[in-house]
């Protein structure tokens, strides 16, 4: 069997170290053909997790990044396209949300080339959101769905799928979450900083929704600010760029550093006090580590650590932040809300077994 995978921005590199380990633990013969659409390319922002995840060095890389959404999709889908008619392959697996995402699946769809579709059936439900619109786009398209979690599978039959499209299988992030987990490294500048561990906050930004609109991201700085915590942030370099064009500066309570490395982010995930994301998969591995998660957004995606007291959304109001960044709630994190941590397993021998329709 021969799987082209289309992989592109961080998270989706996280995904596909787990599920390219498990291609090649599988006992059957297959070759995966492994592309990097280039839509990340600084190297902390992609070659740091091939090296340290050992994730097979891509079989093309097509540079294609830095450019708007139409640019950035309209370039993939033309050299797409061109490798998978090239490749023949028998699947094509993509992952996630981003412009890469509905390159993949638009291209493969369009050439009949089956497409696998990793964490399916995720909805906001605000169609502002780029992402919203690659997932819906990227399911219709999609010959086999591989849910997360049964509110996924939910929102996809609401959407008129049949059962037989959809194999719910757990969550990838959570396959990440348990077997890097025990490789965690402590980042070598932690020290410096001082704190202690567990009394810190663990903070990442870079939603469209908030970078691209000042009022919103001096909100979110108000209100870390407020909250007196120590803040330690990782700096997308979108949000970088922005805070700069906006002549934007950082509270003194939050220490912004270079975007890190999976195995320091799981440490820093695994001993901050409490986690404040705009991430989708940052509120996951949140709750993977033991704690609470606050939600830089008006909504999000993974509603059932909302309903279980895990993940507090606060948007970008100031007071909500400095209040969830101040509370402290004993949780307990045993449900496996997001399966056993053998996802990728499942969703490889699916595929071989060809049983789908
Ligand atoms: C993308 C995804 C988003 C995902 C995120 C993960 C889309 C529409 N968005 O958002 O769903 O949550 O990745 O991090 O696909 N940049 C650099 N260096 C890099 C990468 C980006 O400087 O290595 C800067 C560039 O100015 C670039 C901007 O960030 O134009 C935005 O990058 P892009 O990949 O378009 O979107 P993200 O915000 O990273
Ligand atoms: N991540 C990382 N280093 C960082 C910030 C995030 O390794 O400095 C990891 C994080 O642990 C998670 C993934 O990147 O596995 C999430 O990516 P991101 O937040 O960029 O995208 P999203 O999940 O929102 O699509």
């Amino acid at each position: 069997m021969k799987v082209f995978t289309v992989v592109g921005a961080r998270p989706q590199f996280i995904k596909a170290a787990v599920v390219s380990r498990a291609f090649a633990e599988h006992t059957s013969n297959i070759h995966e053909i492994l592309v990097h659409t280039g839509q990340h390319y600084d190297a902390n922002m992609s070659d740091v997790f091939f090296d340290e995840l050992n994730i097979p060095h891509p079989d093309y890389n097509l540079g294609i990044g830095g450019g708007t959404h139409g640019q950035n999709t309209g370039r993939m889908l033309e050299k797409l396209e061109e490798l998978m008619s090239k490749e023949k392959p028998d699947w094509v697996l993509v992952y996630g949300d981003t412009d890469s995402t509905l390159a993949g699946a638009l291209a493969a769809a369009k050439l009949h080339i089956p497409v696998a579709h990793v964490e399916a059936g995720l909805r906001s439900f605000n169609r502002r959101m780029p992402e919203e619109i690659n997932r819906i786009v990227t399911d219709h398209v999609s010959t086999l769905l591989f849910a997360p979690t049964s509110t996924a599978l939910r929102n996809l039959k609401d959407e008129g799928f049949s059962d037989a499209k959809v194999r719910v299988v757990g969550d990838v992030m959570c396959d990440a979450a348990k077997y890097y987990g025990a490789r965690a490294k402590i980042p070598s500048w932690f020290a410096n900083l001082g704190f202690s561990e567990g009394q810190f906050v663990l903070c990442t930004i870079h939603r469209a929704e908030n970078t691209d609109n000042p009022e919103k991201l001096a909100n979110i700085f108000r209100g870390l600010e407020a909250s007196e915590c120590n803040v330690i942030l990782p700096l997308h370099p979108r949000t970088k760029k922005k805070m700069e064009d906006m002549k934007l500066t950082f509270p003194r309570n939050v220490f912004v550093v270079e975007p890190v490395g999976y195995l320091e982010m799981v440490w820093l995930e695994s001993n901050c006090d409490l986690i404040c994301t705009d991430s989708g998969g940052v509120q996951k591995e949140a709750y993977f580590h033991g704690k609470r998660c606050v939600t830089l957004r008006d909504e999000t995606e993974w509603v059932e650590l909302v309903d279980g007291g895990f993940n507090t959304i606060v948007g970008d109001d100031p007071l909500m932040i400095e209040e969830a960044l101040k509370t402290n709630t004993i949780l307990s994190f045993d449900s496996p809300l997001y399966g056993d941590g053998e996802s990728a397993a499942k969703m490889v021998n699916i595929l071989v077994s060809g049983r789908y329709n």
